[in-house]
């Protein structure tokens, strides 16, 4: 997590009523700053109790704009401005299949689950197996049961559910890997960290018929991708 100040690990001592209010003016926060613009992320981002994605160490810092560290090599749970940040551009609507690499806390994972709604499909996938457990037990305690969790290498992404409307990869890639451009479907968009010229880009992708279409959103920056497609 270079280049962020984590706060100290601490006992968590705030309730339940706290961290309403605190994520009701993390939302509000987030409207005024232009990065959260729809209104299902919005309703997403008010519904989904973020705190209960984070270890308790760190429990009470889950609405600070910091990534904190989750168990695992080197996963993190994103800062909260990330979601709509990757969300918005992306247009990730009701009724979309939706891809993530890079599982995490799980916390984007029920976000993009309350987005999609009844109609579409989320499917996630983890490389790190002490990760994947964390974030398959928060989205189990909350009763999110119909969302494919995969362990796995995500840079392979996950065929048998594909074509996907949208894919949002989650760590920094050198090269968006090729099996996930593949298993896009023609219109749909995949945003990912790309690391360009010693700088990481926010990617968007627009995949037509014919080609696609590259644009950057802005710098960001995120813990690097592994397995056959990352870096080091
Ligand atoms: C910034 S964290 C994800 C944060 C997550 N979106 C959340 O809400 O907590 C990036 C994650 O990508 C995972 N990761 C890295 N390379 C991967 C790969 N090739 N396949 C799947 N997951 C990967 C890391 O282990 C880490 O959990």
């Amino acid at each position: 997590m270079q280049g962020w100040i984590i706060p100290p690990p601490k006992e968590p001592a705030k309730s339940k009523e706290e961290f309403k209010k605190e994520r009701e003016e993390k939302v509000r926060w987030l409207i005024n700053q232009c990065f959260l613009t729809s209104n299902r992320i919005k309703d997403a981002m008010l519904k989904v109790p973020r705190e209960e994605f984070v270890p308790p160490l760190y429990r009470d810092y889950a609405y600070l704009e910091v990534p904190l560290p989750l168990p695992g090599k080197k996963a993190t749970i994103s800062c909260p401005h990330s979601y709509p940040l990757f969300y918005e551009p992306l247009g990730l609507d009701k009724g979309h299949k939706f891809l993530e690499v890079g599982l995490g806390s799980g916390y984007g994972t029920a976000l993009a689950r309350e987005i999609v709604g009844y109609r579409g499909l989320v499917v996630s996938i983890e490389i790190d197996q002490l990760t994947f457990e964390f974030a398959r037990k928060n989205l189990k305690n909350l009763g999110y049961a119909d969302i494919i969790l995969v362990r796995g290498d995500g840079g392979l992404g996950y065929p048998a559910m594909s074509p996907y409307d949208r894919i949002c990869i989650t760590a920094a890639c050198i090269e968006i890997p090729p099996p996930l451009i593949e298993q896009l479907r023609t219109g749909g968009r995949l945003i990912a960290p790309v690391i360009e010229h010693g700088v990481q880009n926010l990617v968007l992708l627009e995949k037509s018929e014919k080609r696609i279409i590259r644009k950057v959103i802005c710098e960001v920056l995120y813990i690097p991708l592994s397995g056959k497609y990352g870096g080091k």
